[in-house]
């Protein structure tokens, strides 16, 4: 599984032909290092609908004709704005053609912005992609939660991309934890240093996590690491 950092909680994973993009926030990003018009892809998976997750997605879905996986109430309006889209929810697991998707939970909130208003989106979540033999955890943003120790009880996660960026998710402390918890052997930090509030040293949070035996992976964006079982 070849994974690609597109800054903030972005990820393009690839396997065996197969691509999918995690959270595209990159024309609202212009550090992503990567233009929507670029992104080829057979999927868009959303965590929730927040801005800074939801970003360049119905633009990627229409020029690829390719669905956008979400949680029923981001899909449905994904699929009144005109893009494919396919409804999953906490818990559920589906298997695609070239890849399978469970939703797992999250602590966090998600809400789409329409003028003054915040229309619901759904439960916000966590992702477990795999593409092969490989398992990717995309914790979304979330809270520490205890029952991260059952996401790794249940499944033989090869990499967790968490945030760490606090303020918002969980700090580099509590994603320390989480590493452990989901017994993840690679790590990938996201969701910070976009935004002053959310500025963390990678290089201490590295250190930290490969004391516990792991390995870290800060990725500068556009940057790639290829992790396989
Ligand atoms: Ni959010
Ligand atoms: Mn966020």
């Amino acid at each position: 599984m070849k994974i690609t950092y597109y800054g903030h909680s972005c990820l393009l994973v690839e396997h065996d032909g197969a691509r999918v993009i995690i959270d595209p926030f990159l024309s609202g990003n212009p550090a992503s290092g990567i233009s929507p018009q670029d992104v080829k892809v057979d999927a868009v998976i959303l965590t929730h609908a927040h801005d800074d997750h939801f970003g360049d997605t119905l633009l990627i879905a229409e020029q690829n004709d390719c669905p956008v996986i979400a949680t029923f109430e981001l899909a449905t309006y994904c699929e009144q704005r005109g893009v494919r889209a396919h409804a999953m929810n906490t818990g559920g697991a589906h298997q695609f053609a070239q890849f399978a998707v469970k939703f797992t939970p999250a602590f966090h909130t998600s809400s789409l912005r329409v003028g003054d208003q915040f229309l619901y989106a759904g439960e916000p979540v966590g992702v477990i992609l795999t593409m092969g033999e490989t398992v990717l955890y995309h914790a979304g943003d979330t809270a520490l939660f205890g029952d991260m120790k059952l996401i790794g009880e249940r499944h033989d996660i090869d990499v967790a991309a968490l945030p760490i960026g606090d303020n918002y998710t969980m700090g580099p402390d509590d994603a320390l934890v989480a590493a452990q918890w989901v017994k993840a052997k690679h790590v990938i930090p996201i969701h910070y240093n976009t935004f002053p509030a959310i500025e963390q040293d990678a290089a201490l949070f590295k250190q930290n996590v490969e004391k516990n035996g792991a390995i870290c992976h800060p990725l500068a964006n556009g940057e790639s690491v290829t992790i396989s079982k």
